[in-house]
C-alpha cells in the first residue's frame, strides 16, 4: 500500500520559509521583542563608556574637590543604565515568550488536528512512541526556539558586532592580536559544533528508541507478564538504557572538552590585553584622536571581558537552533503527510435508505497479497446480513470497508446505487453505526464514553438509549451508575458490557445503517440475552450487517454470507443454507455439537 515515511528531507531554509508562516500572526511582538534587544544590547555597550570616562575624570589630585559630585554622578548614570537595562530585559522575554508560545500552540494543535486525518492504516504503521515524540518533544524543541534560542541568538550576535566595532575604536591594536584569539575560538567552536552535532542526534535517536519501546511494552505489559517474558523484556530495555546512557557521556565528553579551552583562551586573551594595554599608556599612545588612558584600557578590558560572554554561548545557542531545526522538520514531515484515504466526495445526502453493494471487490492491506478477492453481493435496505467464516477469512475487513477505513484497490462499493468515494466521509461515518470487535474504552465515566464529547446529547437521551440497549440494568446496579470511571481500557467491565456501551455510543448517534462486529470472548448467557434482544430492536433502525460468531445470533439473519479465505463461498438464509449441505451446514454442525458438549 502506500509507502509510510517520516523522512522526507527539507533543506534549512525551506524550514525557515515555512516557520515564517506561523511567525507571521504574530510578527508584530516579535519585531517589538527584537527592537527591545537592540535597545538593549546598545545600554549594554554605554556600560564600560560610562566606567571608563569616570575612571579617566576621578583622578587622584581631583579627588578632594569634585569627588563627591562625580561620585554621585557616576554612580547615578551608572544605575540607570543598568535599571533600564534590566527593566528591557523583563520587556523583552515577556514579549517573545508570548509570541513563541502562540506560535507552539498553534503548531501542536495542527500536527493532532494532522493524526487525527490519517487513516487506519497510516496509523498503524507508525509507532505511537513516535506520535507522541512529535506531538510533546518536538513541539517544545520549537518552544525553546522560539522564546530563548532566537533571541539569545540576535542578542550575541548583535553583541559581537557592537563589541568588536568598539574595540577597534578604543584600540585597533590590541584588538589586532585579539583576532587570533577570535580565529582560535572560532575553530574551536566549530569543532564542537561538529561533534556535539552527532553527540546529540545519537543522543536523540536512542531517546525515541526507548520511547518507542516502553510505549510498546508498557501497554503490553499483562501480556509480558502472562508469557514469562519479563526477563527477556528487562534485557531488552537493559541493552536500550545502556545506549542511552552511552550516547548522554559522549554529549557531556564534548562539552567538558569545549568549556574549558575556550575559558582558557579567555584568560590568555585577557593577560594579553593588559600587558599590552599598560605599555601603551605608559608611552601615551593616541587612537582615533584620543590619547589611550587607563580609563580607556579599563573600557576596554570590559569589552573584552563582555565580547567572550557571548562567544562562548553561541555554540550552544546554534545547536539549540539546530535541534529545532530538526523538529520542525519532523514536524513538517507529520504535516505534509496526506491521508491515504481521500476525502473529496461531494454528494450532499439527507438520508440512506441502507442498500449496500460490493462490486467485484478486490482488496490487500499490502502490495498484492488479496485479502477479499472478487467480492460480490447485494444488501437490500433494511435487510440484516450476516458475515460469518473462520478467523482470519476477511470478516472485519468487510465492514471496515464500507466505512471506508482502507480503500479498495479494485471493483467499487455502492451505497443506494453512489460510489461511497463520491460521499463525504463525514456524512458516510455518521450514517453508519459501527460497532467493532474491540470496544475502546476511554478515560472517563460510563456516560462520557456513551456520548463522546458532543453536547448536544442530553441525559435524557442517554438514558432512553441504554434502555434500548439493554445496558440499563447492569449500569442501574453500579455504584455509581453513568458516572462510575471507566478504569483503563475499560477493565473494570466485562466485554459483554463494553458492547452494550458500544451499543448505545452507536445508536445514541441515530445512524441509519448499522454494522456490528461480535465481541466473541466472555460472555455469559444473561448478557447474550441482553445483546440478543438489543440486537432484535436495533435491526429496526434499519440495514443491518453483522459478524457473527455465534450462529444462534443470526438465524433470523435475511441474508447469511460464507467467506473463506477472502472469498464468498456460499450464501442463503439460515434454512437455505442448511439443505445445501455445504459450508455453513458443517459450521452449523460443529457449534451443535460443542453446545451439546457445554450442556452436558
Ligand atoms: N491491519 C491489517 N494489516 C495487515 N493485514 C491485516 C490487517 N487486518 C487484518 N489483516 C489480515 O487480513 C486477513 C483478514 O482479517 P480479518 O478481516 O480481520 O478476518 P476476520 O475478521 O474474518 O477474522 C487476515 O489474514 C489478517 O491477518
Ligand atoms: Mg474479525
Amino acid at each position: 500500500m502506500v509507502d509510510i515515511t517520516l523522512t522526507k528531507h527539507y533543506s534549512d531554509l525551506d524550514i525557515i520559509k515555512r516557520t515564517f508562516k506561523y511567525i507571521s500572526p504574530v510578527k508584530g511582538k516579535f519585531i517589538l521583542g527584537f527592537l527591545l534587544i537592540v535597545i538593549n544590547v546598545i545600554l549594554n555597550i554605554l556600560i564600560p563608556f560610562i566606567v571608563g570616562s569616570y575612571m579617566d575624570v576621578l583622578k587622584v589630585e581631583n579627588l578632594a574637590t569634585q569627588s563627591i559630585i562625580y561620585i554621585c554622578l557616576f554612580c547615578g548614570s551608572y544605575l540607570l543604565v543598568i535599571i533600564a537595562n534590566v527593566v528591557l530585559t523583563y520587556y523583552e522575554v515577556m514579549v517573545i515568550q508570548k509570541a513563541g508560545q502562540e506560535v507552539v500552540f498553534t503548531l501542536r494543535q495542527a500536527v493532532f488536528e494532522k493524526i487525527e486525518s490519517f487513516s487506519h492504516d497510516q496509523l498503524s504503521n507508525i509507532p505511537i512512541g513516535r506520535l507522541v515524540t512529535r506531538v510533546n518533544s518536538d513541539t517544545n524543541a520549537l518552544n525553546e526556539l522560539y522564546t530563548n534560542v532566537l533571541v539569545n541568538l540576535l542578542k550575541y550576535i548583535l553583541m559581537i558586532i557592537g563589541f568588536f566595532a568598539f574595540m577597534i575604536y578604543v584600540n585597533p591594536l590590541i584588538t589586532l592580536y585579539m583576532l587570533i584569539f577570535i580565529a582560535l575560538i572560532i575553530f574551536v567552536t566549530l569543532m564542537y559544533r561538529h561533534y556535539s552535532q552527532k553527540a546529540f542526534s545519537n543522543e536523540r535517536k536512542e531517546v525515541s528508541n526507548l520511547n518507542t519501546f516502553l510505549s510498546e511494552n508498557l501497554n503490553g505489559m499483562k501480556i509480558i507478564q502472562i508469557f514469562n517474558q519479563e526477563q527477556r523484556k528487562y534485557q531488552e530495555f537493559e541493552n536500550g538504557n545502556r545506549k542511552l546512557v552511552k550516547a548522554n557521556k559522549f554529549v557531556m565528553f564534548v562539552f567538558a572538552v569545549y568549556r574549558p579551552t575556550i575559558t582558557l583562551l579567555y584568560y590568555l586573551a585577557l593577560a594579553l590585553v593588559f600587558f599590552l594595554g599598560f605599555k601603551m599608556v605608559v608611552d601615551g599612545r593616541v587612537f582615533f584622536g584620543s590619547l589611550f588612558t587607563f580609563g580607556r584600557l579599563t573600557t576596554y578590558y570590559q569589552f573584552t571581558d563582555s565580547f567572550f560572554g557571548p562567544i562562548q554561548n553561541i555554540a550552544e545557542q546554534f545547536d539549540k537552533l539546530q535541534a529545532g531545526i530538526v523538529s520542525s522538520g519532523r514536524i513538517f514531515n507529520i504535516l505534509d503527510m496526506d491521508s491515504t484515504i481521500v476525502d473529496e466526495g461531494k454528494k450532499e445526502i439527507e438520508h440512506f435508505n441502507g442498500k449496500i453493494e460490493f462490486k467485484h471487490v478486490y482488496f490487500a492491506y499490502k502490495d498484492e497479497e488479496w485479502i477479499l478477492k472478487d467480492v460480490s453481493f447485494v444488501v437490500k435496505p433494511h435487510q440484516t446480513v450476516a458475515f460469518v467464516g473462520a478467523t482470519g477469512a476477511g470478516k472485519t475487513t468487510i465492514l471496515s470497508l464500507i466505512v471506508r477505513n482502507y480503500d479498495i484497490q479494485k471493483g467499487q462499493i455502492l451505497i443506494d446505487d453512489i460510489d461511497i468515494k463520491d460521499i463525504p466521509l463525514n456524512i458516510l461515518r455518521r450514517k453508519i453505526g459501527q460497532m467493532l470487535q474491540d470496544v475502546f474504552m476511554f478515560s472517563g465515566t460510563v456516560k462520557d464514553n456513551i456520548v463522546l464529547r458532543d453536547e448536544t446529547i442530553t441525559d435524557e437521551e442517554v438514558n432512553r438509549a441504554i434502555k434500548y440497549v439493554n445496558a440499563d440494568q447492569f449500569i442501574s446496579h453500579l455504584k455509581d451508575g453513568l458516572n462510575t470511571e471507566v478504569s483503563e481500557n475499560g477493565s473494570n467491565f466485562s466485554s459483554g458490557q463494553r458492547q452494550l456501551i458500544s451499543f448505545a455510543r452507536t445508536i445514541i448517534r441515530k445512524p441509519e445503517i448499522l454494522i456490528l462486529d461480535e465481541a466473541t470472548a466472555n460472555i455469559d448467557t444473561e448478557t447474550e440475552r441482553l445483546i440478543q434482544d438489543s440486537l432484535n430492536k436495533m435491526k429496526t433502525i434499519g440495514t443491518m450487517l453483522i459478524v457473527a460468531h455465534r450462529l444462534s445470533t443470526i438465524q433470523h439473519a435475511d441474508n447469511i454470507i460464507c467467506l473463506m479465505h477472502g472469498e464468498i463461498v456460499e450464501q442463503g438464509n439460515h434454512q437455505e443454507l442448511l439443505k445445501k449441505k455445504g459450508y455453513y451446514y458443517k459450521l452449523y454442525l460443529l457449534q451443535y455439537e460443542s453446545n451439546q458438549k457445554t450442556v452436558l
